[in-house]
């Protein structure tokens, strides 16, 4: 494979066949000196003079690296040669104390392998301390720096966290399609799924394009929200979630609205507006503590580079009592608050970020959950009040990100919920299935959407959410 390398490193190749890897963040823990040990990994830096060689080792179990301590005079030249920021290696050797700072353990190695050179010449990630906005270019390379495995880490940890609470707590994780002939909800812009041909569509005789011919047989798009397929089965199952990728083709621009985002949203029979906040208010909780009890290591990397509250921030949420008040309250707060606003606060416009912003930094100080929505800017199945002008929406605002979460209790009144899809000109031929459940065994019931990635945003404390998904996509962004 690598012409200029001994027979040595060949050799080596077959000892380690069948070995165990041990994980960093294993070893790291590990009090057992003396025993044996292998790791793979990526060098983050080499360093040392001619008679000693220090590796700093990272296979992304955990935020820190381990020493690799290799004497120079066991080594075959060419290979450590090798031994380069971004190169792969395998290491076998004795765990020992290490007597350098800031580290219990070190391994003292015995062999090498390399598994993967990487040329410093072109090697992007060769120095230390890139912009966020230089790593969105080499988003096939950034997991290997620590801002990206720590946020990938903690990403992780918060899926699994969702999974774990719902799973606790008696529901039920529901798949809800990601392709869709709906377009009911009205969340946003949607993207279009066909196979026609892009150049040459088939057209109907007034010049549209006839989707009758298409795959599915009918004009298809990307979910824009699992909700109506989870309320579907809340009314079987009474607990359920989705949580999957969804899609909104607006042109927002702004460091919180990704164009392909995941969302969790849970559906619960039998649950009206406080029943859905009290478990917005729990779960959410409940993720920031996860996130303290099982991600502190790569927070604490997170709060010293990026943002020396994020830690506060998180124990400040769980020690608070989030603000519950209505959204006519809000406007008379922010109408009487005297800021100057890039956009004006009026009964019955939707509030921006610097509004919710405003009530939670500002005014209250902690979370916000803001009922009773004027029932114009809102969804169409949301339960309407008495007064006839507002539905028993909510949205959970968060210090730095605004809202985190968007929900309601649903309207299950047959009639009610006509009248309104009437008003808003839905078509019933697209909604049938979803007025069958206000049909045929009706009942109270409620649900919410959390943005995986605003919540990632806020665990995180990054800035843009760009940088808590791998592989963002937003308006002409779809690079990787
Ligand atoms: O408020 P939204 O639009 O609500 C719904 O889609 C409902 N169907 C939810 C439900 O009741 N089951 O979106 C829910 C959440 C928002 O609060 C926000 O956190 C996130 O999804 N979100 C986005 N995140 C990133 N990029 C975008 N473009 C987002 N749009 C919404
Ligand atoms: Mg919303």
């Amino acid at each position: 494979m690598f012409s200029h390398f001994s027979k040595f490193a060949v050799s080596i190749t077959k000892s380690m066949e069948h070995t165990r890897r041990n994980r960093i963040v294993d070893l790291l823990k590990s009090r057992e000196f003396g025993s044996e040990v292998m790791v793979k990994g990526w060098v983050r830096t080499k360093r040392g003079n001619k008679n000693i060689t220090f590796i700093s080792l990272n296979d992304g179990s955990v935020i820190h690296h381990i020493q690799v301590v290799a004497e120079v005079a066991r080594f075959d030249e060419e290979v450590l040669k090798l031994v380069t920021t971004g190169s792969c290696i395998a290491v076998r050797g004795t765990l020992v104390e290490s007597m350098g700072q800031g580290q219990h353990v070190e391994i003292q190695a015995k062999e090498i392998e390399i598994l993967g050179t990487a040329d410093p010449e072109t090697y992007p990630l060769q120095k230390k301390g890139h912009s966020l906005e230089f790593l969105r270019d080499i988003a096939h390379l950034r997991p290997r720096t620590n801002t990206f495995g720590a946020v990938l880490r903690i990403r992780h940890a918060m899926a699994y966290a969702i999974h774990k609470y719902f799973n606790d707590h008696g529901f039920f994780y529901i798949h809800a399609p990601i392709i869709t002939g709906s377009d009911a909800e009205g969340a946003g812009a949607m993207f279009r799924v066909t196979t026609l041909d892009d150049r040459n569509p088939p057209l109907l005789p007034d010049g549209q394009v006839d989707y009758s011919q298409d795959f599915f047989g009918k004009e298809t798009k990307l979910t824009v929200s699992g909700q109506l397929e989870a309320e579907l089965g809340a009314m079987a199952l009474s607990l359920v979630y989705t949580f999957g990728p969804t899609f909104r083709a607006e042109n927002s621009n702004t460091p919180r609205h990704l164009a392909e985002f995941w969302m969790i949203e849970p559906e619960m029979a039998f649950y009206d507006i406080t029943d859905n906040m009290d478990l917005a208010e729990d779960f959410l909780k409940y993720l920031m503590q996860y996130a303290l009890d099982y991600c502190i290591d790569d927070l604490e990397f997170l709060t010293k580079m990026y943002d020396n509250e994020l830690i506060d921030r998180l124990k400040g949420v769980i020690n608070s009592k989030f603000e519950r008040l209505s959204y006519t309250q809000a406007v008379e707060i922010l109408i009487a608050s005297g800021q100057t606003w890039e956009f004006p606060v009026a009964w019955g416009s939707d509030l921006q970020a610097e509004h919710e912003r405003y009530l939670v930094e500002k005014h209250f100080g902690r979370p916000v959950i803001l009922t009773d929505y004027p029932r114009d800017i809102k969804a169409f199945y949301m339960k309407q009040n008495p007064d006839g002008t507002t539905v028993r929406g909510m949205d959970v605002l968060f210090p730095r990100i605004g809202e985190i979460i968007g929900g309601s209790q649903r309207e299950e009144n047959l009639e009610a919920l006509m009248n309104r899809i009437h008003e808003m000109n839905i078509p019933e031929k697209d909604v049938w299935w979803y007025l069958d459940t206000r049909k045929f065994g009706t009942a109270p019931h409620a649900g919410f959407g959390l943005g995986f990635e605003r919540l990632i945003l806020f665990v995180t404390g990054m800035a843009n959410i760009r940088d808590v998904i791998p592989f963002p996509r937003s308006p002409k962004n779809a690079a990787f």
